[in-house]
């Protein structure tokens, strides 16, 4: 995929101000909304479900990038495409059947992403990449906002690009965690092309402002 895209988790939003902290980072220029669905199961924490992405839907034409973190992540392909999700990003250890999973999110025309944490190697995605429409690299362990990225992480988004090219894979390479002005280049030139930021976008004072910035950081030649 062509272009680079700044996805603001609302993880970090301030809840109670929802439709105005989304309208901030979309007049900055946000490309997608990414929203962290956590079951309490495959990740401690509880956040939200379905109804957020109706709730979502309803405040943005922007593309809605849902992220679970959740065991058996099959259950939810028809309640996320109802509620108005465009990706629909799992993690493999999830789910027993990840391909039959992933043709499942595309049925529904959904962008059907697969989710590696920061233990998981690459190959958990070999087998998958033609079923793949976008890769993400989990650059902290899921379960938290505002942790710091890991660096590891951008040897592994370097592979993985390696791996989306050698198979003529035209999937977005989504990393997600820690990334702010200080991560976001060096994941940018690892050949990352979709950034996720939580705390990097709504924790600081001026939200649009802040997509302005990561978007200029993450403009360099790969
Ligand atoms: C972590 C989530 C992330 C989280 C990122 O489990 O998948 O999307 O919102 O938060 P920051 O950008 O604050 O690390
Ligand atoms: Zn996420």
């Amino acid at each position: 995929m062509t272009g680079l895209r700044i996805a603001p988790s609302i993880l970090a939003a301030d809840l109670t101000r929802l439709a105005e902290q989304v309208a901030q980072v979309e007049a900055g220029g946000a490309d997608w909304i990414h929203l962290d669905v956590m079951d309490g199961q495959f990740v401690p924490p509880i956040t939200f479900g379905a109804n957020m992405v109706a709730a979502v839907r309803t405040l943005t034409k922007l593309p809605l990038d849902v992220h679970l973190m959740v065991m058996q992540p099959e259950r939810y392909v028809d309640p996320f495409a109802d509620a108005g999700a465009n990706a629909f990003t799992f993690h493999p250890e999830a789910t027993i059947h990840a391909h039959r999973l992933l043709a499942s999110i595309r049925a529904r025309k959904m962008v059907a992403g697969l989710a590696l944490n920061p233990g998981t190697p690459l190959e958990a995605a070999e087998e998958l990449v033609d079923a793949i429409d976008l890769l993400l690299i989990m650059s902290v362990n899921p379960g938290y906002g505002g942790q710091s990225y890991i660096p590891s992480a951008t040897a592994k988004i370097a592979r993985a690009r390696a791996l989306l090219d050698a198979r003529g894979s035209r999937a977005y390479l989504e990393v997600d965690g820690g990334i702010g002005r200080d991560t976001i280049e060096r994941a940018a030139r690892a050949g990352a092309d979709t950034f996720v930021a939580g705390a990097g976008v709504f924790g600081t004072a001026d939200p649009a402002a802040e997509v302005r910035e990561l978007r200029r950081r993450c403009a360099v030649p790969v």
